[in-house]
């Protein structure tokens, strides 16, 4: 998936605009779900060494910058990207595992009887969710200030299941972190990603998250699968440490680039 993205999105519906992007990246491998999107074809590194019709057109619809993103993202699309002035301004790893989870990767997590988890309930626990998630994601660029909306949205898609959705209640009670999971079964082989795993940032550094996550991924293997994936921001150092001590390595990168465009020159009043 490669894709150029203009800020604000709305100087994208300008027709010259749309159709300098169509030009320069036109994608029918796109796919709205990057876990099954096949490895498309790279022509836009090409494209970029003609910038130049986009950036006109976007400057005179009022952009105020033209934004790259790959998925996945190699090192050639890096050196056409700098070579055009863009700027990466945020990665995602695509990080995979072997399911099960080998007893020498378990950790402590096995030495005694640890938290237990349940499955998510529909109608109860969408708020102690929404409360624990925006609280942990706060810094994330996707998944910080969920809604109760967007939340339903998501318990409609087809993949959604209670059963793969662990969360975990406090002594006192109160849900303080979650393990959700989704099956990609379009995908050969099937992936089981950790699709989102948070815990209370007043409980970070108990264990928790590392049994959560291996609570996760059981219950993927469970259901058949023997490949785990999950996506992180590659500066999340505490996620990063416990997803590779389970296992877990770099399958691909997601990339963002950016490229601020000058406005357009305006001469001013005839001085004559
Ligand atoms: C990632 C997260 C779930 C970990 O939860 P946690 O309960 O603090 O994790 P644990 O206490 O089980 O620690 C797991 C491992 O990470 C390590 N770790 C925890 N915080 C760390 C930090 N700030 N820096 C480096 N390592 C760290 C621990 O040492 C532990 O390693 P060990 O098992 O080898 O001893 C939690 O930090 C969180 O909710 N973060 C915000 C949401 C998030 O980033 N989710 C992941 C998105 S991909």
């Amino acid at each position: 998936m490669r894709r150029v993205h203009l800020e604000p999105p709305g100087a994208a519906d300008d027709p010259a605009v749309a159709a300098a992007l169509d030009r320069l990246a036109p994608d029918p491998a796109d796919t709205s779900d990057p876990a099954v999107a096949p490895d498309a074809p790279d022509g836009l590194g090409d494209a970029l060494v003609d910038l130049s019709d986009l950036v006109v057109q976007a400057a005179r619809a009022g952009a105020t910058a033209l934004v790259l993103e790959a998925e996945p993202a190699p090192t050639a699309l890096d050196e056409a990207a700098a070579a055009q002035g863009f700027e990466v301004t945020r990665t995602t790893l695509q990080l995979r595992c072997p399911l099960p989870v080998p007893p020498e990767r378990r950790g402590a997590v096995e030495a005694g009887p640890g938290p237990t988890f349940r499955a998510f309930q529909l109608g109860r626990d969408e708020g102690p969710w929404l409360d624990v998630n925006n609280r942990a994601f706060a810094w994330h660029p996707d998944q910080s200030n969920r809604t109760s909306d967007d939340l339903a949205a998501l318990e409609a898609e087809p993949w959604f299941r209670t059963d793969g959705f662990l969360v975990h209640d406090g002594d006192d009670g109160r849900l303080d972190g979650f393990c959700w999971t989704k099956i990609h079964d379009r995908h050969d082989p099937p992936l089981g990603e950790i699709y989102v795993i948070g815990v209370d940032p007043a409980r970070h550094g108990r264990g928790l998250g590392r049994a959560l996550v291996l609570a996760g991924l059981d219950w993927l293997a469970g259901q058949g699968l023997a490949d785990g994936m999950l996506y992180v921001e590659a500066d999340n150092q505490p996620a990063l440490h416990l997803y590779r001590s389970l296992g877990f390595v770099e399958h691909h990168r997601h990339r963002w680039w950016r490229r601020a465009i000058d406005r357009p020159h305006d001469p001013g009043p005839d001085p004559r």
